[in-house]
């Protein structure tokens, strides 16, 4: 198998703004290597560093130090536009509590990677592909403020399908979900895996975090297998 992802001492520093002003990394010396079509999962308290960790890994926020490798090249060595590139085709992050767009369609949400790159021809069948893998065929017309908690993180997740990506970044996608809604996203999330899109989730949900095939605790910062 080859490597889709491979961090190197990854590392974050943040100066705190309080009377204190203390430097402190929230994020320290974290390695670690996902084969193509690999599912790694994170758990840890609040505050150990995950949404900081995922966030490097979409190339959004820069390390302090050490290299993020995506397919062998570190995305930080890129330029703005190729990491800019990067992240809009082939890693794909879902935000803790990623929000839709509220005024325009199901449709159009799923399809938002598009608009805003100013990508191709409109794939519509890509949308309607999408929308029925997460069940939510019907909903196609809909507006995000009539459909429940479970059905917005279906769109979501079928936004961050969009353009195909090689890697999904996921940030606590089940987190508010009742049981039956938690179960229906994870069993998606282990379906888009098999068909060869690596994962790595960040959950506090015991059940999610056994869906990985690798599975990571983070603390005070640094990542460990558990
Ligand atoms: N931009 C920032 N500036 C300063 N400190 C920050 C910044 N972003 C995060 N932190 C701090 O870094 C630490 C890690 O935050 P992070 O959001 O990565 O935690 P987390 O593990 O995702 O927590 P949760 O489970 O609550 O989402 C926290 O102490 C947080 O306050
Ligand atoms: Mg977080």
């Amino acid at each position: 198998m080859s490597v889709l992802l491979e961090v190197k001492a990854l590392s974050k520093r943040f100066s705190r703004k309080d009377s204190t002003g203390q430097a402190f990394n929230a994020v320290s010396g974290v390695d670690f290597l996902l084969e193509e079509g690999g599912f790694l999962t994170v758990t840890g308290h609040s505050g150990s560093g995950k949404t900081t960790m995922l966030t490097m890994l979409a190339g959004l926020i820069t390390p302090s130090s050490g290299e993020v490798l995506f397919r062998g090249t570190n995305i930080f060595s890129l330029s703005d536009r190729r990491l800019s590139h990067l992240r809009s085709k082939e890693i794909s992050f879902i935000p803790q509590g990623a929000e839709l767009l509220g005024n325009i369609s199901i449709y159009d949400n799923v399809r938002s990677p598009q608009l805003f790159s100013g990508g191709d021809a409109e794939d519509s069948g890509r949308v309607d592909y999408l929308l029925d893998f997460m069940g939510i065929g019907a909903l196609a017309e809909e507006y995000p403020a009539n459909l429940s908690g479970g059905e917005k993180r279906r769109v979501a997740i079928a936004r961050a399908l969009f353009n195909r990506p090689a890697l999904i970044l996921a940030d606590e996608p089940t987190s508010d979900l009742d049981p039956e809604n938690t179960v229906m996203i994870l069993d998606l999330l282990k379906k888009i895996n098999a068909e060869g899109t690596g994962i790595v989730m960040v959950t506090h949900d015991e059940n999610a975090a056994a869906c990985g095939t690798m599975r990571t605790c983070m603390a005070g910062g640094m990542l460990e297998p558990c």
